[in-house]
């Protein structure tokens, strides 16, 4: 880290609403053509690590910490009283809570299977894991709907499948009420993920416009406690604007949380740390955001690489991730603070002028050497992203 320049100390970084999943730090560098390259790492390691680095939230899925068996079982108190002790003692707080409903055999006809014992288990599991949720002081509950579709087509009905997911969820609202209201908190903010390939060939509720128009068809019960958590490499991956999809959850109100990360187009989930593929869509980003004031957490839903050790995972990849994050939302401050990109902007809105509002011919011509500041303000961008706003340039 000094060898690139420095870093942010700790007390600087906890000032963001940044989050760490136990699933991103423990990841073994293993997928379906690889084996692992890394040890396993525990939850009390994890919190120990972003404390010293200056994650100031930790998130993770209920079988991350606690084996399915020992699920609703007394070794599930054990566990969660061991997370409130690691919590405590490094000044952590629990910001997420969310179900693994994709890597377990029993899921796999999805959380949504003909069986109905499949779906009342689901609902089960939704359920306790707000149970812990509200046991840690967690304020989200998040749900990837991984294996909600099928290999093989017409096997399942549709429109079938997604009124038996709606179930779940509305078992996990009606939970929550009760939970609040018996611990004495507000309600967790659920918030539905999306990814548009795998785990399954074909998925149900493929992007995060598919889940607004879930939450809005009717089929939920309390769709007001329902809203987003968008994956910023999840919507690239089908080939969306990031920028325009989190728009469009603004928009719905609807945009609660944020998994951050990066990678390529039209390829798998690769879960790249943030800001290393794409920074200047990045920046963009992050501008869209800071101008809307999202307030939500920014959760490093990433993979270290199978390159980096245990030890790099802690001593680099997550401390650079952050301070990218950091450096990239600053510089968004400084984007929408810039006087030419504010003039361009302005002069932009003003618009030609013309009178006769009928005239296309006049109207072109009144905004002809206007449009041509859509290419200055990208170009502004890029200034800022490099520093070249502030002066750095090669002598040629
Ligand atoms: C899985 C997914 C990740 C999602 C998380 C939350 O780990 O890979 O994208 O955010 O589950 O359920
Ligand atoms: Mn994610
Ligand atoms: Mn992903």
């Amino acid at each position: 880290m000094s060898a690139c320049g420095g870093a942010y100390s700790p007390e600087v970084r906890r000032r963001y609403f940044i989050t760490g999943p136990q699933w991103a730090a423990a990841y073994e560098g293993h997928a379906l053509f690889h084996a692992p390259t890394r040890k396993p790492v525990g939850f009390e390691d994890t919190i120990r690590e972003y404390a010293r680095i200056g994650i100031g939230h930790w998130c993770t899925h209920d079988t991350d910490v606690i084996p399915t068996g020992a699920l609703g079982k007394d070794g599930q108190e054990e566990i969660v009283a061991r997370i409130r002790k690691a919590l405590a003692e490094h000044g952590l707080e629990c910001s997420m809570v969310t179900t693994e409903t994709f890597h377990h055999a029993v899921w796999a006809a999805s959380p949504a299977a003909e069986a109905p014992e499949v779906r009342e288990y689901a609902a089960w599991r939704l359920a306790n894991t707000v149970k812990i949720g509200h046991e840690l002081g967690a304020k989200f509950a998040v749900y990837w709907p991984g294996s909600l579709g099928y290999y093989v087509q017409g096997a399942i009905e549709e429109t079938q499948t997604l009124a038996w997911y709606a179930e779940g969820l509305n078992a996990a609202c009606e939970a929550d009420l009760k939970l609040a209201a018996r611990h004495g908190r507000p309600t967790l903010k659920h918030c539905m993920e999306a990814k548009p390939f795998e785990p399954q060939a074909e998925i149900l509720l493929p992007t995060s416009d598919a889940m607004l128009s879930f939450i809005a068809s009717g089929l939920l019960t309390h769709p007001e406690m329902v809203g987003l958590n968008p994956e910023y490499l999840h919507e690239l991956m089908w080939g969306a604007a990031p920028r325009a999809a989190l728009a469009r959850a603004l928009t719905a109100g609807k945009l609660w949380h944020f998994d951050i990360n990066d990678g390529y187009r039209l390829k798998h989930d690769v879960d790249i740390a943030v800001g290393l593929v794409n920074p200047l869509d990045w920046l963009n980003v992050l501008v869209l955001l800071r101008s809307h004031g999202y307030n939500g957490p920014f959760n490093l839903d990433y993979k270290p690489p199978r390159t980096t050790s245990n030890h790099g995972v802690f001593a680099v990849s997550f401390p650079t991730a952050v301070d990218r994050f950091i450096t990239l939302w600053e510089m968004a401050g400084e984007a929408i603070a810039d006087p030419v990109i504010a003039e361009a902007t302005a002069a932009l809105k003003a618009g030609g002028g013309v009178k006769d509002t009928r005239d296309a011919e006049a109207i072109v011509a009144a905004n002809r050497e206007l449009l041509t500041l859509h290419e200055l303000i990208a170009h502004r961008m890029v200034q800022i992203l490099i520093g070249q706003h502030r002066g750095r340039t090669f002598s040629v």
